[in-house]
């Protein structure tokens, strides 16, 4: 069976999000949370953690993630996790945003391989738990993952999660596999595919590809079309219910964000985020994804997706 990883998505893959997706669709055996940024000085509020209480996660396994330039505050911060009881911390070398890379945080320290290996000499000496770290093949260009591997290769990391993009490219443009090709085998740390997978045939070519890989991160596919994972596992077996089942998980996504925000226009903001993957999944999605942009309260909002799912819901894979 794929190892199958639900991707970070900050501002959609959080606790909510995660409980309700695995309380109704299968497939994924784990989730990368998205990122919690190290903090100066060492004391950790808990409100900065607040997503990632375990008693608040408890339907699937997640690796907490961290977005760090600063070796000392980076293991403060995951000493705390630990202390949550998390095992594995996942380091954010990836993050495209200007104003993230700007300040030489995730894709931001790819050009740097030196301040990347002293880093990580910081995080391993200090950090006892387990170490992995999602990347793309460079900020700028693919090259710059080449004088990256010897250095990740010296530590002892759990995995290494590639995004084969460059950070300029943020989510635009294509996945270069044929650097991820020739960087595969270099790796000494157990690979984690990640990248465009919308549909379960890209994803068995991709394995066809890339035996060497050992799990693959799921992302905007699966917001997209939730039932992904399980039909990748199922090997083409029909999904029943598909409306029944998405009305279900729509309601509990609604429930969870009216406890956690003040307010149901809050709400609503955050479904109609979700809406702009949900729409890319569906037939006549932009349609939806018009309407449900154009209402302005939560309960009006709620009736057209119920008039939605008993009329046209209908999945494109
Ligand atoms: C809105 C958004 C938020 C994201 N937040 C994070 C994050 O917090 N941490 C991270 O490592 N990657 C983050 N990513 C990147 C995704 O985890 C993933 O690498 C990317 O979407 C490519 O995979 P996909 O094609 O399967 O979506 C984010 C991506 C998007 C579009």
């Amino acid at each position: 069976m794929p190892h199958l990883i639900l991707a970070p998505l900050r501002g959609f893959t959080d606790g909510v999000f995660r409980n309700a997706f695995q309380r109704h669709f299968g497939g994924i055996i784990e989730a990368v949370a998205p990122f919690v940024t190290s903090i100066k000085g060492r004391r950790i509020k808990p409100s900065h953690l607040a997503d990632l209480m375990p008693e608040d996660n408890p339907q699937l396994p997640v690796v907490p993630q961290i977005l760090s330039n600063h070796g000392e505050d980076f293991i403060c911060l995951a000493n705390a996790l630990v202390d949550l009881g998390y095992t594995e911390i996942n380091w954010n070398l990836g993050c495209p945003y200007p104003m993230v890379a700007k300040k030489k945080r995730g894709s931001g320290l790819l050009p740097f391989p030196e301040e990347i290996d002293r880093l990580l000499e910081i995080i391993c000496r200090g950090f006892s738990g387990k170490l992995s770290v999602k990347t793309r093949l460079g900020r700028f260009s693919a090259d710059e993952l080449e004088s990256l591997i010897p250095i990740f290769n010296r530590y002892p990391l759990e995995r290494i999660i590639i995004h084969p993009r460059t950070g300029v490219q943020m989510y635009d443009g294509r996945v270069d596999l044929s650097a991820f090709a020739h960087y595969l085998p270099q790796l000494a740390h157990p690979v984690v595919y990640n990248g465009d997978i919308h549909h379960p045939l890209t994803f068995t070519s991709l394995m066809a590809q890339f035996p060497g890989v050992a799990a693959w991160m799921l992302g905007r596919g699966l917001l997209a079309n939730p039932f992904l994972a399980e039909m990748i596992q199922g090997g083409g077996a029909p999904v029943e219910n598909r409306r029944q089942r998405f009305a279900a998980f729509h309601a509990d996504l609604v429930a969870g964000y009216s406890e956690r925000f003040y307010g149901p226009g809050h709400v609503l903001d955050r479904m109609k985020g979700f809406w702009g993957y949900f729409s890319s999944g569906v037939m006549n999605g932009r349609r939806m994804r018009k309407r449900v942009h154009k209402i302005s309260r939560l309960d009006r909002y709620l009736d057209a997706v119920a008039v939605w799912i008993e009329d046209e819901a209908s999945w494109l894979t």
